[in-house]
């Protein structure tokens, strides 16, 4: 039985294309004098997203620490996102290596109304605040690869402007946003200061993220990810499939978001599996299992008996993500899979 392993995105493995780039990508030590392959990548990143510069770092949770490194000090403070990527599973980096205190505030579907900002912002001693940054998640990880809109964005721009902050954007899938909201990717990324994308999820690269912002940004970027031991050599090695998944990669993110979108309806048919479609935005299916009697963890368990791998989010809450590698076909399978591991469970 072929497992249906429907983890996350991160297991979507390089295409012939990518990895025949590689043979044929001009190379240089990019630590000494910059590889030209990587400075290709990094221009046309910029480019796409419409930012001054670009720096290649090696994932995506040292873009994020490279990104809080570069436009904060010790003792500073951020506003996140409770369930952020930055705040939940980035072994704390932001406080223990970035000396950052973390100011948690509860979004809904993933995003931060402007309010609740202000409020953050304004709650203990504003004149003494040390809050330095706003950090927003898009598409959102945890809350079910949900989408900030340009708007919502431009609204909290002008909450970060009144009080003189930035906005930093962690858009490891920025482009599953701009698919699902059909707009230029340029319209996510304008009111951001600065932000990163990953190439190594949706896209399929095998590796590598994307730092972007001001050039002034970008040089400290360059600093930070050399303190942290991420300036490699000849890193063309990486960025030539990186071209690629920019240049081949974005557009087909849309059969990931219609098989999400398929996985989910059938889910909402299988007695006992709750399914918030709100949420079904891009290439990330959350559902609840409360209603089988059971955990996330013996819902996996009992999953992967019947060949289909899913991601725990605690409690009752299960994650399913889809990717280039998973066809429709599949998606059928993984639901008459669910569906006979739903009856076992109720048995
Ligand atoms: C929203 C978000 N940010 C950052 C990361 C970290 O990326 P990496 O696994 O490349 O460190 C992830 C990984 O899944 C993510 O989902």
């Amino acid at each position: 039985m072929k497992m249906v392993d429907l983890r996350s995105d991160t297991l979507t493995l390089p295409t012939r294309e990518m990895l025949e780039s590689i043979l044929d990508a001009p190379l240089g030590d990019d630590a000494r004098d910059r590889d030209p392959t990587v400075e290709r990548l990094e221009e046309m990143a910029a480019r796409k997203v419409g930012k001054e510069e670009a720096v290649l770092v090696t994932s995506g949770t040292q873009a994020n620490l490279v990104s809080l490194l570069s436009q904060t000090s010790p003792g500073d403070e951020v506003i996140v996102e409770s369930e952020a990527h930055i705040n939940y599973y980035e072994a704390g980096g932001l406080s223990s290596v970035a000396g950052l205190m973390p100011r948690p505030v509860v979004g809904k579907l993933g995003a931060l109304s402007p309010d609740q900002v202000e409020r953050t912002i304004l709650t203990g001693t504003p004149r003494r605040s040390r809050i330095q940054l706003i950090c927003i998640e898009n598409t959102h990880n945890r809350a079910g690869g949900t989408c900030i809109s340009p708007s919502q964005i431009a609204d909290l721009k002008e909450v970060a402007d009144k009080h003189g902050l930035s906005i930093y954007m962690d858009g490891a899938r920025i482009f599953n946003a701009a698919i699902a909201l059909r707009v230029d990717v340029r319209e996510l990324t304008k009111n951001v200061d600065s932000m990163m994308f990953c190439l190594s999820k949706g896209l399929s690269g095998p590796v590598g993220s994307i730092v972007l912002g001001t050039h002034e940004f970008i040089k400290k970027a360059r600093e930070w990810r050399s303190v942290l031991g991420g300036t490699l050599r000849q890193a063309g090695i990486i960025a030539a499939p990186g071209i690629v998944a920019l240049e081949k990669m974005i557009d087909r993110l849309r059969e990931d978001h219609e098989n999400a979108r398929r996985l989910a309806e059938g889910l909402v048919d299988i007695r006992g599996i709750v399914v918030d479609m709100r949420t079904v935005q891009t290439n990330i299916v959350k559902l609840d299992v409360s209603g089988l009697g059971c955990d996330c963890n013996r819902f996996m368990t009992e999953l992967e008996k019947h060949g289909v791998r899913a991601s725990g989010l605690g409690g009752s809450m299960v994650r399913m993500v889809t990717y280039r590698g998973i066809e429709a076909s599949d998606i059928n399978t993984a639901l008459e899979r669910i569906r006979a591991t739903a009856e076992s469970l109720r048995a």
